[in-house]
C-alpha cells in the first residue's frame, strides 16, 4: 500500500540528509508505530507519506515513494489527500474553525462531499468516537485530549485509507494518551484504516502497534513486531530509546535464563510471564 524505494531527502537548507536509503513496504490495515530520537527523521518520514515532501518542502529528493500505486512526486497534494489523512504535531495550527461541528463541515465541504451525505458523516464519526456531546462546543474551550479527538474526527470523516499522525499525544496525560490510542485502534479495526503514528511513549506503541519502526539518524534502525523489536534492551539503549519496563524485565530474565518466551508488550502479558516463572 505504501512503498519507499531507496528514498533519501535533504531539506533545501539542511546540512545533511534528513532521511537516507529508506526501503520499506507498509501493508494495508497495518498499525505502524514510529519512534526515535529528536532529529531522527520521524516527521520527515510522515511528510514523505502525505506528500508534504516534495510538494511543500523543497530539497533533494532521491528514490521513490509510492502510495496506493501513485508516485508522490507525480501526484498533486489534493489527489494524495484523498487517500492520506494527516494530523500534524501542531493541532492548533491545523484547526480552522471555532466550533467543533464547523471544523468537520469545513473539510467535508472542501472535499466536495455531497450535502445530503454530510450530516450522516458528522453524526457517525462523532458517535463512533464518543464525542457527540462536543459537537456545538467552542474548540478553544476543549481540553487537549478532546481537541486531539476532534482533529482526528475531522480527518477521519473524509474517509482516508491511511491516517498519519505526528505525536498526537505529546501534550496529553497518560489516560488521555491511552484513549487516543484506543480510538486509533478502533479506527484501524472497524474501518480498516492503515495507521502510521509517531509517538514518544514507547509503552503505548508497544501495546497498540502491529509493527514498530525505530528511526535513528535518518535511517531505520529496527523494524518488526513490538515483540521482535523490543527483545534487545541494549540495542535500544545504544540509540537512547528506552525499552518499556515490562520488556526490560523480560529481557533481564531471559539473560539470566529464567525466561524464554515472547517479550510481553503490556502489563497483562507481563503478569502471565511472572506468574509462570514463580510457578
Ligand atoms: N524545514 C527544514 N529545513 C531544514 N532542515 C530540516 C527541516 N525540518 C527538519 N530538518 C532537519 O531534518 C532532520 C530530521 O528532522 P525531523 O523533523 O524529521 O526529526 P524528528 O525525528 O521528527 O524529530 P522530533 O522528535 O524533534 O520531532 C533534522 O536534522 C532536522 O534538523
Ligand atoms: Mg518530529
Amino acid at each position: 500500500m505504501i512503498e519507499f524505494k531507496n528514498f533519501s531527502f535533504k531539506y533545501k537548507n539542511g546540512e545533511k540528509n534528513a532521511l537516507s536509503g529508506i526501503n520499506l513496504k507498509l501493508n494495508k490495515g497495518d498499525f505502524v508505530g514510529v519512534i526515535g530520537n529528536s532529529g531522527a527523521g520521524k516527521s520527515t518520514f510522515t511528510y514523505a507519506v502525505n506528500g508534504v515532501i516534495p510538494h511543500h518542502f523543497e530539497g533533494d529528493f532521491f528514490g521513490e515513494v509510492i502510495v496506493k500505486g501513485i508516485d508522490t512526486v507525480e501526484s498533486s497534494p489534493s489527489e494524495l489527500a484523498l487517500s492520506v489523512g494527516s494530523v500534524f504535531q501542531d493541532i492548533d495550527g491545523q484547526m480552522v474553525s471555532s466550533v467543533v461541528e464547523d471544523e468537520l463541515l469545513f473539510g467535508l465541504e472542501n472535499f466536495g462531499v455531497p450535502h445530503e451525505e454530510i450530516e450522516a458523516r458528522i453524526t457517525d464519526i462523532l458517535e463512533m468516537v464518543g464525542i457527540e456531546d462536543l459537537r456545538y462546543r467552542n474548540i478553544s474551550t476543549l481540553s487537549g485530549g478532546q481537541k486531539q479527538k476532534v482533529a482526528i474526527c475531522a480527518v477521519v470523516s473524509l474517509m482516508p485509507d491511511i491516517l498519519v499522525l505526528d505525536e498526537p499525544t505529546a501534550e496529553l496525560d497518560p489516560q488521555s494518551s491511552h484513549q487516543i490510542f484506543s480510538m486509533l485502534r478502533m479506527l484501524n479495526e472497524k474501518m480498516g484504516i492503515t495507521i502510521i503514528v509517531v509517538e514518544q511513549k514507547i509503552m503505548l506503541l508497544s501495546e497498540f502497534s502491529k509493527r514498530l519502526l525505530i528511526f535513528n539518524e535518518g535511517s531505520i534502525y529496527l523494524d518488526g513486531s513490538p515483540q521482535e523489536v523490543l527483545k534487545d534492551t541494549y540495542k535500544l539503549q545504544d540509540i537512547g530509546v528506552n525499552c518499556p519496563r515490562v520488556a526490560s524485565l523480560a529481557n533481564a530474565l531471559a539473560e539470566r535464563k529464567l525466561y524464554e518466551g515472547e517479550v510481553p508488550v503490556n502489563i497483562d502479558d507481563a503478569e502471565v510471564m511472572v506468574r509462570n516463572i514463580i510457578k
